[in-house]
């Protein structure tokens, strides 16, 4: 499986891994689930932090993985604020393709989410919006992911929220969204070894009850791939 939303850097978010120690036991976790790449999601909202960064951090760490024996790439990529100028969000795509991971403020207006949507497949990209299922405006009125969709955007949602870790209102909204056909991936959003693991298997499980086996291991399968590749998705 690809998980192309984890906060496996150490050092940069105020919420994940601190040491590089951590780092690796959340490479462990995700190995053992059945990960075999990770793209690596740093948040940039609170620092000056340069995607060169992110990269080398990422080849330190995967040098560290295969000097462990733990069968896990970290590619590079961000979760983005959907505020950022395109010529700086060109510079943070996953894994340098088209592809955007969006995280939306919790204040956006329905209007302004639509709009950010529009505008950046207006600049080139491809947004992922990211946790769609856990962002306030979306639990209180699902419908407007299918106006998120018409105007461009592809949805992630959390596996925890599936598994129901993330709340009764995420778990709710998650499995609305997948029944309307409304998901394109399954990511972890993981952002530590203890709370937050790396771990896709359980959410898998919950997708594939709720629709089928083929279309859920497309959320961790194919369309990731898709995404690393800069491709565009099938379905
Ligand atoms: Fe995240």
């Amino acid at each position: 499986m690809i998980d192309i939303h984890c906060h496996i850097l150490p050092g940069i978010d105020h919420d994940g891994p601190v040491t590089h120690q951590q780092s690796l036991d959340m490479a462990r976790i995700a190995a053992g689930d059945g990960i075999h790449t990770v793209i690596a999601t740093p948040h940039l909202t609170q620092h000056g932090l340069s995607s060169q960064e992110i990269r080398q951090l990422a080849d330190v760490m995967n040098f560290e993985f295969r000097s462990s024996g733990i069968p896990l790439t970290i590619l590079p990529g961000a979760e983005v604020v959907a505020t950022l100028e395109p010529e700086t969000l060109s510079t943070f795509t996953l894994n340098g393709g088209g592809y955007i991971l969006l995280e939306f403020s919790l204040g956006m207006s329905s209007e302004s989410l639509v709009e950010s949507v529009y505008e950046l497949c207006l600049a080139g990209f491809r947004p992922i919006i990211a946790h769609a299922e856990r962002l306030p405006r979306i639990q209180r009125s699902p419908a407007l992911v299918a106006e998120l969709i018409a105007s461009g955007a592809l949805v992630q949602i959390t596996a925890e929220s599936l598994t129901g870790n993330m709340g009764a209102e995420a778990r709710t909204c998650a499995r609305f969204l997948l029944r309307q056909r409304h998901v394109h991936f399954l990511a972890t959003d993981a952002h530590s070894d203890v709370r937050r693991r790396p771990i896709l298997s359980e959410g898998l499980m919950v997708a594939s009850s709720i629709i089928g086996d083929v279309s859920a291991e497309c959320l961790v399968l194919q369309n990731p791939a898709a995404v690393i590749q800069g491709k565009g998705l099938n379905a």
